[in-house]
This record gives C-alpha cells, sequence and structure tokens, in this order.
C-alpha cells in the first residue's frame, strides 16, 4: 500500500466515531513494533516524526524505514511531522515525502499563528499534503521546550472557524487540558470536555487532534521503579476519558510516552534478569514486543480503530 494523506482516514474516524493513533518514531524497532502491532489489528496508522527525530535519527533513515514499513504491511499509512516549528522544516518535510505535517504556530499571537499557518496549507496543499494547526497550548516537555502551567492555554472556542476558515487546515489540534511527557496532573485528571463540544459543534464534519494522550500505564511505570528507575509523580489521561473524545470529533490521538515506558521498562527488567547479556538484540526483542503490545491496546481499548485499516 502507497502512503496516504490524512483526509480521507479522517472523514472515515469522524463518521465511524473512532480515532486514528498517531504513534512517535525515532528508529527501527519502535517503527517496527508499531507497524506489526497496527498490522495485526487492521487499523490505520499514522506514524509521526518530531523535529527531534529527525535530528537523532536523520530524515532520510526514518523515511526509508518507513517506506519498508509501508513495503512489508498491507497498512494505510501516514507519515506526518510532529510539532513542524517553521515553515522551512515543513517544506523540508513535504519536498522529502511526508504525507501529512503539523505546523505549530500556538505559542504565537492569533494572526500570525493564522500567516504562518496558511504559507504551510498553501505549500502543503500544493503537493496533495495536509496539514494540522493547532490552537491554545499544551504544558509539559517536548523537543526540550518545557511548557510551564502558567504559559499552557486552553483553546478558545470562539477563535476556532475563524482560524480554520482562513487557514484552511485539515485538522486542529486543541487543548482541553492534556500535557506532553508523563506528569499530566497532580491532582484528580480533568478534562475540559465542555470546549471539545463546542468546538465540535462550531466546526461540523472536521477532525480534531488531542495531543498528550498518553495513559501512563502504571504497570511499566511500577517496572521501572522495579528494576533501578527512579519516576515519581507520574500520572496520564485516563483512557475511559480518551475512549470519550474519541467518540466525539477527535479522530487523532498522539502518543508517543507510553511507548517510551513500555520500551525502556523492559529493557531494564531484561538487563536485571540477564545481567550478563550485551547483544543489543536481545534486550530490543523485549522492548519492541511491548511496544508493540501497547500499540495493539491502544488500538482495541483507547482508540476503537481495530479493523477499520
Ligand atoms: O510532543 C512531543 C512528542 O512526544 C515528541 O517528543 O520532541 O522529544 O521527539 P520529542
Ligand atoms: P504524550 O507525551 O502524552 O505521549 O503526547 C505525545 C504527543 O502529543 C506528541 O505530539
Ligand atoms: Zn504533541
Amino acid at each position: 500500500m502507497p502512503l496516504v494523506n490524512s483526509r480521507e482516514m479522517f472523514k472515515k474516524a469522524y463518521e465511524g466515531g473512532y480515532a486514528v493513533g498517531a504513534f512517535n518514531v525515532n528508529n527501527m524497532e519502535i517503527i517496527q513494533g508499531i507497524v506489526e502491532g497496527a498490522s495485526e489489528e487492521k487499523a490505520p496508522l499514522i506514524l509521526q516524526v518530531s523535529a527531534g527525530a529527525r535530528k537523532y535519527a536523520n530524515h532520510t533513515y526514518l523515511m526509508k524505514l518507513i517506506e519498508a514499513a509501508v513495503e512489508t504491511s498491507d497498512l494505510n499509512i501516514v507519515v506526518h511531522l510532529d510539532h513542524g516549528p517553521d515553515f522551512e522544516t515543513c517544506k523540508s518535510c513535504i519536498d522529502g515525502g511526508f504525507t501529512s505535517v503539523m505546523i505549530d504556530g500556538s505559542h504565537l499571537p492569533f494572526e500570525e499563528n493564522i500567516a504562518l499557518t496558511r504559507r504551510v496549507v498553501e505549500y502543503a496543499h500544493d503537493k496533495g499534503v495536509t496539514v494540522e494547526g493547532e490552537l491554545g497550548r499544551l504544558a509539559g516537555v517536548e523537543d526540550d521546550i518545557k511548557v510551564s502551567e502558567e504559559d499552557s492555554s486552553y483553546t478558545r472556542p470562539d477563535e476556532v472557524e475563524e482560524f480554520v476558515k482562513r487557514t484552511g487546515v485539515d485538522s486542529l489540534a486543541i487543548a482541553i487540558g492534556t500535557s506532553h511527557g508523563a506528569f499530566k496532573f497532580k491532582g484528580e485528571p480533568k478534562l475540559r470536555f465542555d470546549i471539545l463540544e463546542e468546538v465540535g459543534r462550531r466546526l461540523p464534519n472536521f477532525p480534531i487532534v488531542l495531543h498528550g494522550a498518553s495513559s501512563v500505564i502504571p504497570e511499566y511505570v511500577e517496572m521501572i521503579n522495579k528494576y533501578g528507575g527512579k519516576i515519581e509523580g507520574a500520572q496520564g489521561v485516563p483512557e475511559s476519558m480518551l475512549r470519550k473524545a474519541a467518540s466525539m470529533a477527535v479522530c487523532k490521538i498522539n502518543i508517543d510516552s507510553d511507548l517510551r515506558l513500555a520500551f525502556t521498562a523492559m529493557i531494564r527488567k531484561h538487563f536485571a534478569e540477564h545481567p550478563d547479556h550485551f547483544d543489543p538484540r536481545q534486550y530490543l526483542t523485549d522492548a519492541r514486543a511491548a511496544l508493540k503490545g501497547m500499540v495493539r491496546h491502544k488500538i482495541v481499548n483507547v482508540l476503537g480503530c481495530n479493523g477499520k485499516g
């Protein structure tokens, strides 16, 4: 199957009341674990690459690995730039074969966000590439930039129609209380479903994106801590809330931290149980298998996109 843009995938997700998983990729084992998991569940799939991932692994390496995934699976796969920081990065990804990009102007004043997003949309649409924009700002860590709780802000529903109309974006990421990383809530988890509902009302049949949507599965945090790690106060978005969002206007749910936790927990466990091992194939086999299990779990129990690929 060829790489596809997100248009048809989101249309089906919106109509079907489910969401597509957008999983962050950084190396071969992560790509393989995700693609094998999605293949077994016959799920539509978005592989997303951050600017940090491109810096770490190199654009061409990641692209070739994703092409191998496309060639060896029957899946419709979108390759998407996560949190594109500027026009040049988006252009470089579009020219380099990505089928979807995010331009993240969420830190900019409204008019500047519109101007930047519009510029990316014009370039992308000309080449059949879809674009995600963002309004509102999530807290947490992405690409070494830490957004504090004070600097984060919920999406204002009264801005979304104008933003979508003037930019021409294909999907919109909104901030309703999720955040990036493994430390999302101090007390009881709360999401502003009223904002999501109002955005959905104002933008009928329009795909909404939820970032910062890992659930921080306690099993893996406990495993990391049991085998020599130290992660305190980690908390994610309850799966029931994500299921609810997926049944509303949310068509794309971003997951990175849960993959990182599963991958790392298994490597720690492997070394604790086999202190004599030093062949990366041994410990990465366990890590890749755990990551695949996590992806299958998300597809079936959170996103509801199994069988929709
Ligand atoms: O939103 C951020 C993603 O988790 C990607 O993280 O920028 O460290 O690759 P990264
Ligand atoms: P998590 O840190 O919750 O996995 O969010 C990832 C994300 O939003 C990537 O854009
Ligand atoms: Zn994000």
